[in-house]
């Protein structure tokens, strides 16, 4: 972490902690209400449960102080995803996604949003820096792009893509922005499942949107508003408090799946490993589905489950859900436990197969 994302993390640490005046809880409160006391004219924000919550701006500022940009939460990173196209697409507009992205968002572009006449085209992670993004209303990236882990500049498509007029979105889930900023690189807005790596500990659903553009925002925000989407404060609560651990959570993650991606270069049962030099996801390939299979359910650090990003190292095969990978590709998100022990419980089981 460079001293950029030091100032950040005070920040965020702090993001609530010095509204507070003597007597106050350290922690923010969970505020459940769907009224406020509201007399007469207007005269406050608090006006309705569905508009604005207190624990849920405690979140949203912790949030902000590490994207130094305003934020929009949402119950979910798929909530997320779909306020940001929601508030940015018009009928008759082109799309372009990574075809190796986050498959969800092209079910709701090809399942959903066709229906509204918006049109979508999907490229490859590592292509997108050589297609025309003339076309294109929207460019969507991801990257590294989950589950492929492939590379492209955001700095440069953004420049490209507003040359010809469009919105770059960018999906930075996998690396949070304590490891990369998109709004600094040039992204117009910028979309993540804070249910991984943010909140940190696999017991909740949540997402935000950043922008610094105002219009922008007041779009994504009114889109919030009228379609019920804000999320819960005992969510928010949890993602609050896995915040203040985020920085910590990420350097051990990061730093054993530096160690790890060494070690296991070279391994006979692993055909290719992916490892993009940055972040907590490996991926592996196997020979075959069998192999891919055996090496998660029999690994005991490795907890089998879809998502990445917790305490917990986890695993799966990302082909189960239709990714365009092959069937021994294993998506492993390096988790908070102790480095050795766990690299000596992959090597071992890796050794069996
Ligand atoms: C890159 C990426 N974006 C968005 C999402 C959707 O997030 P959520 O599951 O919080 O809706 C996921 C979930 O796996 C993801 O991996």
């Amino acid at each position: 972490m460079n001293k950029d994302s030091s100032d950040l993390v005070m920040k965020m640490i702090h993001a609530h902690s010095d509204q507070l005046s003597n007597g106050d809880p350290i922690s923010p409160p969970i505020v459940t209400t769907a009224k406020y006391k509201l007399s007469g004219t207007p005269d406050t924000p608090y006006t309705y449960g569905r508009d604005i919550n207190p624990t849920v701006e405690a979140t949203e500022a912790a949030i902000s102080a590490l994207e130094q940009a305003p934020v929009v939460a949402f119950p979910s990173g798929m909530a997320a995803i779909t306020a940001a196209l929601m508030a940015t697409a018009k009928a008759g507009d082109r799309v372009l996604v990574p075809s190796d992205g986050y498959y969800v968002t092209r079910v709701l572009l090809e399942e959903i949003l066709s229906g509204h006449d918006i049109a979508f085209d999907a490229v490859p992670t590592r292509e997108i820096a050589t297609t025309d993004l003339s076309p294109y209303a929207i460019v969507w990236l991801e990257t590294p792009s989950n589950p492929g882990l492939d590379l492209c500049s955001i700095r440069s498509i953004a420049e490209t893509a507003h040359e010809s007029g469009a919105l770059v979105v960018v999906d930075n889930t996998t690396l949070t922005p304590l490891l990369q900023r998109p709004l600094d690189l040039g992204a117009d807005m910028v979309v993540s499942s804070d249910t991984k790596a943010m909140a940190g500990h696999s017991d909740c659903l949540y997402g935000h949107v950043a922008t610094r553009d105002e219009a922008l925002f007041q779009k994504v925000w009114k889109w919030r508003k009228v379609s019920g989407t804000i999320p819960d404060p005992f969510a928010s609560f949890l993602v609050h408090r896995g915040l203040m651990t985020l920085e910590l959570r990420l350097q051990r993650m990061c730093e054993t799946a530096a160690i790890l991606a060494e070690r296991l270069d070279g391994q006979t049962a692993i055909k290719t490993l992916k490892y993009p030099g940055i972040g907590f996801i490996l991926g592996l390939s196997f020979e075959s589905e069998a192999i891919a299979e055996r090496f998660i359910d029999d690994c005991p650090a490795i907890f089998a489950s879809t998502s990445f990003g917790g305490i917990h190292t986890s695993a799966e095969r990302r082909a189960r859900w239709g990714d365009q990978v092959a069937d021994g590709f294993v998506r492993l998100s390096v988790g908070c436990e102790p480095t050795e022990a766990l690299i000596t419980a992959i090597e071992a089981t890796l050794a069996t197969l």
